[in-house]
């Protein structure tokens, strides 16, 4: 049996803010073995970084607030122990590799200093033994001449050696778990695919879990051994990955994988980018946030969030379509995977 190294149920974050609550995340599940990858998607504004901040306990309080629910890291309660404990947690346990690396770098000091600090931090190591790890770090994930590169400043790395260094950083404590989010957004294809080759080999080096965070399915199917989709800070629909990809049964994750560049067609032809706009998280309906937007729509859509059904091996889905109308309705759609591929 695989190690179980996280288990989040029930997680619901608000921010209280002058204009009203914003309900960014609604009861999400989800759970992390050691080695196993979960693929977090969903159009900007669904609550997939604030539910990697949460499990983090890095939301910013106020105005965000864990409402309801439990984080479980093997065995400890993370809502539960103290500030203290939960700086201890950050870095030895958990790691998270942010959007922007100039968030998490600092752009007075130097690269080296930055992770070396970070090892001195979490391990019993001098100064200069702390430095010549970050080196070791920064060979590590990729960076030639790295020697150097250690007496660099941020803003002397490209963008994706930003991102490599903050990989650096966070492995420096041989975590067991990685949150990556959106960590090759802002790069060329090329470097993407460099940065994500890295995150599997830090993977597979110190056998962590991966948590992965983009709202581009290409990369989900690449890296992830599973999915959550979310909507308006709902869990939509959750399995693994050859389930979302082949047997997707919430309308939301059709619209996400119908504007999946595809090989055959004119490169990143978005074929039918979904309708309409994402919810107000402030005006959620009690139901499904995205009824409204849906297309296939019933009465009680809008009233009541339907409960969790099993469609698949560890697939489930938040839907009220009867599940037969719901694979009538697929199959109406022009064929957005190419099954044979
Ligand atoms: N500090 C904050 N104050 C108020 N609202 C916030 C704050 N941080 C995030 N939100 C809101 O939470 C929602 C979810 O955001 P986020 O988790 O960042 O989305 P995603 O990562 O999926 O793009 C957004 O509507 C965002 O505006
Ligand atoms: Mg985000």
């Amino acid at each position: 049996m695989a190690e179980r190294l996280l288990e989040v149920s029930g997680l619901s974050t608000h921010f209280f803010t002058h204009a009203g609550v914003v309900k960014a995340v609604n009861g999400v599940s989800f759970t992390l073995d050691r080695q196993e990858t979960l693929g977090i998607v969903g159009e900007s504004g669904s609550g997939k970084t604030v539910t990697a901040l949460s499990v983090m306990r890095l939301v910013p309080d106020p105005p965000g607030k864990v409402v309801a629910g439990s984080i479980d890291l093997k065995g400890r309660d993370l809502l539960a122990i103290s500030e203290d404990e939960m700086r201890q947690v950050r870095g030895n346990d958990i790691a998270m590799i942010f959007q922007d690396p100039m968030t998490s770098l600092n752009p007075v000091y130097k690269v080296g200093d930055q992770i070396a600090e970070a090892v001195m931090l979490h391990q019993d190591k001098g100064k200069k033994e702390a430095w010549n790890m970050a080196a070791e770090l920064l060979k590590r994930v990729g960076i030639p001449d790295a020697k150097h590169r250690v007496t660099q400043y941020p803003h002397e790395f490209s963008g994706g050696m930003r991102q490599r260094a903050m990989i650096a950083m966070a492995i420096s404590c041989n975590p067991d778990i990685l949150i990556a989010d959106e960590p090759t957004t802002a790069l060329d294809v090329t470097i993407q695919a460099q940065i994500i080759e890295v995150v599997i080999e830090m993977q597979q080096a110190y056998h962590s879990g991966v948590i992965l965070i983009t709202h581009d399915l290409g990369v989900v199917a690449e890296m992830s051994d599973k999915v959550m989709v979310m909507y308006g800070g709902r869990t939509v629909e959750y399995g693994p990955v050859d389930e979302i990809f082949y047997n997707a049964h919430h309308p939301y994750t059709w619209g996400l994988l119908g504007s999946l560049p595809r090989l055959d067609l004119a490169e990143k032809t978005r074929l039918t980018p979904i309708r309409g706009n994402p919810p107000d998280l402030m005006l959620l309906p009690e139901g499904c946030p995205f009824s409204g937007r849906c297309g296939y729509e019933r009465l009680e859509c809008r009233a009541v969030w339907p409960q969790l059904e099993i469609v698949g091996p560890e697939h489930g889905v938040h839907c009220h379509i009867p599940a037969d109308e719901r694979l009538a309705r697929r199959a109406e759609l022009p064929r957005f995977l190419d099954q044979a591929s």
